[in-house]
């Protein structure tokens, strides 16, 4: 399945890629950069069996925003923890940039993991004795040798500052955690998911702990780094208010896509 350059329909939620004046909606080749095909989930629960994924195929196109929309329990983030490789389907495919990588082994799993995947959760999980800018560089500290890190630290600690600036935290380098809000910590989750230069997003509900201006706020950021950063994002929310912004919408119901 080696389907890499399809020619597709943009569409927003909002008029951004169409043209003016009733015009037909810009035909343009966009490259998929990963595709699922025919994939199967199911969780053991004692002896049984419960199906949460019933044959999936999309399709995420590069540099494009997508949200995974449907109610609670519909396998939302079944899917998105298989498109990061964070569990295996029983049944089906995951293609990223012409490469399977539901089969890998676990190393080479963390490589991509590590080097083209960034991810966001609902929580922030970022540690309360470290600063914002500290936080942020906890990928790289973990991914280089120490020696690595050191060599390269100034120019990891100007990405991080960069990052920061891009996500509206500038003054807020050297705070803590707990000195800050519910938006500014899911900013700097955002910002240290992007500091290995990832070229997917994969967010879990980062907005769902959030009222709805800080909500609206993070969707703001990722609406900006999706072009300053040519990021594609895929995002789960439940909020169809926040999907609309997206420039395609897939929804699940009750393990299968049912709009896409
Ligand atoms: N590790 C697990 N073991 C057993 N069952 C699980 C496990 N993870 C998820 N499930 C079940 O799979 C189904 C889908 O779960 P999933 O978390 O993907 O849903 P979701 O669409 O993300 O829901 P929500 O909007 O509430 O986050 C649910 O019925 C859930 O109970
Ligand atoms: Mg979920």
């Amino acid at each position: 399945m080696s389907d890499a350059a399809q020619t597709k329909t943009l569409q927003r939620g909002s008029s951004k890629n169409q043209q003016a004046g009733g015009k037909a909606p810009l035909r343009v080749a966009v490259p998929s950069v990963l595709s699922v095909s025919d994939l199967y989930k199911s969780y053991h629960k004692g002896r049984l069996d419960v199906p949460v994924l019933k044959g999936i195929d999309i399709q995420i196109h590069e540099a494009e925003f997508t949200t995974i929309i449907g109610q609670s329990g519909s396998g939302k983030s079944t899917l998105l923890h298989l498109l990061g490789t964070l569990d295996a389907p029983d049944k089906g495919e995951i293609w990223f940039q012409e490469r399977r990588i539901d089969n890998l082994p676990p190393r080479q799993k963390e490589r991509i993991r590590n080097r083209d995947f960034g991810m966001i959760f609902q929580f922030y999980h970022l540690l309360p004795e470290l600063t914002t800018l500290e936080n942020v560089l906890i990928p790289r500290m973990v991914q280089d040798n120490f020696f690595a890190y050191m060599r390269n630290k100034k120019k990891y600690t100007e990405r991080a500052k960069e990052l920061l600036d891009i996500v509206g935290l500038s003054h807020r380098i050297n705070h803590r955690p707990s000195e800050m809000s519910g938006g500014e910590m899911q900013r700097t989750a955002i910002a240290r998911a992007l500091i290995s230069k990832p070229s997917i997003l994969l967010a879990d509900e980062p907005t769902g702990n959030l009222d709805e201006e800080s909500g609206g706020e993070v969707m703001n950021t990722l609406m900006s780094l999706q072009q300053t950063e040519n990021l594609t994002i895929v995002m789960v929310t439940h909020d169809n208010a926040i999907a609309d912004k997206a420039d395609r919408v897939i929804r699940l119901v009750d393990g299968k896509v049912t709009h896409c």
